[in-house]
């Protein structure tokens, strides 16, 4: 018997248990750990103690300690790419870390010096647009060159101070054309953020604001900066060496908003606030290493994730921030967890034995509540709900939304949890005067099975540390269900098909190839775009 195997009887012993009959005095502080003031409650899920023993003992099976201690000693531990893993160094400047044998620390810290400098320049009005002062910054990247410092910006508006920034990345048109129509080329600093400075959306769309920049500015070249680590290509493309942020390849894409790729953070809310950004992923990581299994925020979230997905069967979990400056966290972590564990295969290239992450979906609440919160209550499949919440908003003269807000939160993992019998529901329709077959049919639209899943981590206030400890959470999260299913959670060879189709059929929808070879529905789709200006 495999921990797996004692997990899955575990599973089907607990199968007619409810939740809420887990729950006496001491439940919710026994199935709860803390990192720092942020607390994870994980009580109101259907792990007992038992449980959550093999759950931990499938991390020791793995050999977790051994896989994270190599992670931060420089290891090449993304065995397909054979690369070290290190974004976590990135936060910890002041570290020492070894990779082959060199400290790459130097590096690190010349690079954030050199990013302060700039970021402060453009802050104080010392770096000029040929216009004058800086007024706008538009990020352009895509996937991890986008959506970490997009998210982050958003999540700590109450904290900028600079100017204003903006995000393109699709390779749609309007996206670039929508951000840029209202800014002025003469004022505006255009960040290419691409680490190998070849992904075609990015370059599209790179070109197209340096097209738009030409008409109006002497030299747009002047009013680019670059992050990436391909220093030859930027150069190729005009941009200064003094203007063009580089990081190493132990630094992954998605992974990487605590080095040059967050300078358009950097440049909102200023290096002091990065700063504290930084010494939050820190402070996680400092927990992640040294706190025990069992109150070790990563691993539970992990373990949690695990017992759902993996054991429990559920495929989804819902990501829900009752934070409206989180909107844009759900996407940030799509890619961070579906991009990291999304794999078929274990680290030799076996089949996995088992699923591996999960579909990771959501919005904030309360807007969710009045969307898809009708089938997490009442579907007929069970999803797991991730709640995020703090303690306090920024908006001091609002704190009436904010409890408003919070109480909505409580309320609905209160809701899932309990669920509403057919008995109370009848009684509810016999209050209302209903009788008969019509209270018997009403009454069983209003009964909510309850027993369903969530976990909710709650913060004092989204402040910079915050948000870097809530994403080095799920940084070390993804590390450690991936360790467990022994997957390579660092490569992504998953998006590579797409994009070889993609540079093929652009020259066929060109009109300057033939779509031979490609099957019926293709086509089929080709021949419309052609017959309708698409080509
Ligand atoms: O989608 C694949 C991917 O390689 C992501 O992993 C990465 O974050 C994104 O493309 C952007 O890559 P780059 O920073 O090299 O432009």
């Amino acid at each position: 018997m495999t921990t797996w195997d004692d997990l899955a009887a575990r599973h089907d012993a607990a199968r007619d248990r409810t939740i809420l009959s887990l729950f006496d005095d001491s439940r919710a502080a026994g199935f709860s750990a803390r990192a720092g003031e942020m607390l994870f409650d994980y009580s109101k899920t259907n792990i007992d103690a038992e449980t959550r023993d093999l759950l931990i003992r499938l991390a020791e099976d793995a050999g977790l300690a051994a896989r994270r201690d190599a992670m931060f000693s420089g290891a090449r531990i993304n065995e397909t790419e054979g690369r070290a893993v290190l974004h976590t160094a990135l936060r910890n400047p002041d570290a020492s870390v070894m990779v082959d044998g060199q400290d790459v620390m130097p590096g690190v810290r010349e690079t954030l010096s050199r990013m302060e400098r700039f970021a402060e320049d453009v802050r104080a009005g010392r770096f000029l647009g040929q216009g004058g002062a800086i007024t706008d910054v538009v990020n352009i990247g895509i996937g991890g060159s986008d959506l970490g410092p997009a998210m982050a910006v958003l999540a700590l508006a109450p904290y900028h101070s600079g100017p204003r920034c903006h995000f393109v990345s699709n390779v749609d048109g309007a996206h670039v054309a929508d951000t840029l129509k209202d800014l002025n080329p003469e004022t505006t600093l255009v960040i290419v953020a691409s680490k190998t400075f070849t992904t075609i959306e990015t370059m599209t769309n790179a070109d197209t604001a340096r097209g738009w920049m030409s008409g109006r500015v002497a030299d747009p070249a002047a009013q680019f900066a670059a992050l990436s680590s391909a220093g030859d290509r930027t150069a190729a493309y005009g941009i200064a060496p003094e203007r063009v942020f580089g990081f190493e390849d132990w630094v992954g894409g998605r992974y990487s908003m605590w080095g040059p790729i967050g300078l358009s953070l950097m440049i909102a809310i200023g290096p002091e606030k990065f700063r504290e950004f930084l010494a939050g992923g820190a402070a996680m990581d400092a927990h992640f290493r040294d706190a025990p299994l069992a109150g070790n925020l990563p691993v539970l979230l992990a373990l949690v994730g695990i017992w759902h997905n993996q054991i429990c069967g559920y495929a989804t979990r819902a990501v829900l921030p009752y934070d409206q400056r989180l909107l844009r966290l759900p996407a940030y972590l799509q890619q961070l967890e579906m991009e990291s564990n999304g794999k078929r295969v274990s680290m030799d290239g076996a089949d996995l034995p088992r699923h591996s992450g999960p579909v990771v979906w959501g919005e904030p609440g309360t807007n969710g509540q009045h969307a898809f919160y009708q089938l997490i209550h009442q579907g007929t499949r069970v999803i797991p709900c991730e709640f995020l919440l703090a303690a306090q908003g920024h908006e001091r003269e609002l704190a009436h939304h904010h409890r408003l807000l919070a109480a909505n939160c409580l309320a609905q993992s209160e809701a899932l949890l309990r669920g509403r019998s057919l008995p109370e529901a009848r009684a509810i329709m016999e209050a209302k005067g209903l009788a008969g077959e019509e209270l018997d049919r009403q009454a069983r639209h209003r009964v909510f099975p309850g027993n369903r899943p969530s976990t909710t981590l709650i913060y004092p206030r989204l402040t910079p540390f915050v948000l870097g400890q809530i994403i080095a959470l799920y940084e070390h999260r993804v590390f450690v269900e991936g360790v467990i299913l022994g997957i390579n959670s660092f490569d992504q060879w998953g998006v590579e098909l797409g994009k070889e189709l993609a540079n093929a059929l652009q020259p066929v929808l060109e009109g300057r190839a033939g779509a031979e070879g490609k099957d019926g529905s293709t086509r089929q789709l080709i021949g419309y775009l052609l017959e309708n200006g698409g080509g």
